[in-house]
């Protein structure tokens, strides 16, 4: 797969999802449909938005006991997602019992990547609340080889941290990076943010896009000037 950009469904209720959906007359774009509006509406939303020709990163974040993880990762990869993702936390067999469950009979899947630490936690919450001392760009690093080793495809990660991930893992290790925002937006709560220019520029894979194409007057326009920006 090559560039491209996912649009965060950060919405509570179908009805609002496909309001906005129904704005894009023309190109299907990649959607992301995270916690809040799975648990509002359950896999009916999968398979709605799947029916409808859009490709799905289906942000769950597993993280439990290899057995529960490799359950319930088949029962994804037969919702036909394209994209679904587990917290790297969970250690190498839990990420290689992700693998096993996703993995259809025919020997195809969707693209698995692991949230390394969430950009929610600083050093000094890992090292307080998690015991964790050493210093977070190690953790990122280490977290992300563990996935490389797991069979899994990439990583969520600050696009900021995708030149080192690329570095340490491999070109063909995906970074999926949020915290993107126009050069002329407004940050909300993303605190370490970049354009989706230089986030191309960096090396990202597939940028996230929330709040600067949801809330925009023009959703459309916003989503061709991420695409011109970061594909083009
Ligand atoms: O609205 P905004 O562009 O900030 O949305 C970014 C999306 O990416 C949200 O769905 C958020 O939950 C998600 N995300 C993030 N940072 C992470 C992991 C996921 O912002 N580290």
């Amino acid at each position: 797969m090559g560039k491209d950009v996912i649009i965060a469904c950060d919405f509570d209720s179908a009805e609002k999802t496909f309001e906005f959906l129904d704005k894009f007359t023309g190109k299907k774009p990649f959607v992301k449909i995270g916690m809040e509006l799975y648990y509002a509406e359950g896999p009916a939303i999968v398979r709605e938005i799947k029916a409808r020709g859009h490709k799905i990163f289906l942000d769950l974040k597993l993280h439990d006991i290899p057995t529960t993880v490799k359950k319930s990762m088949a029962v994804l990869s037969r919702l036909d997602v394209d994209m679904c993702n587990l917290h790297a936390a969970g250690t190498v067999r839990m990420m290689e019992a992700a693998i096993e469950g996703l993995t259809r009979p025919d020997g195809s899947r969707p693209l698995l990547i692991a949230v390394t630490q969430l950009t929610s936690t600083d050093g000094e919450s890992m090292k307080n609340d998690l015991l964790i001392d050493r210093p977070l760009d190690e953790v990122v690093i280490h977290y992300a080889k563990n996935a490389a080793r797991s069979g899994l495809d990439g990583v969520v990660c600050s696009p900021l941290e995708a030149g080192k991930i690329h570095e340490n893992c491999g070109e063909k290790f995906l970074t999926v990076t949020p915290g993107v925002r126009f050069a002329d937006g407004d940050k909300g709560d993303q605190k370490r943010v970049t354009t989706p220019a230089e986030a191309k520029r960096i090396g990202s894979d597939y940028i996230v896009v929330g709040r600067p194409i949801t809330q925009a007057a023009d959703p459309v326009a916003a989503y061709e000037r991420c695409i011109a920006e970061f594909v083009d």
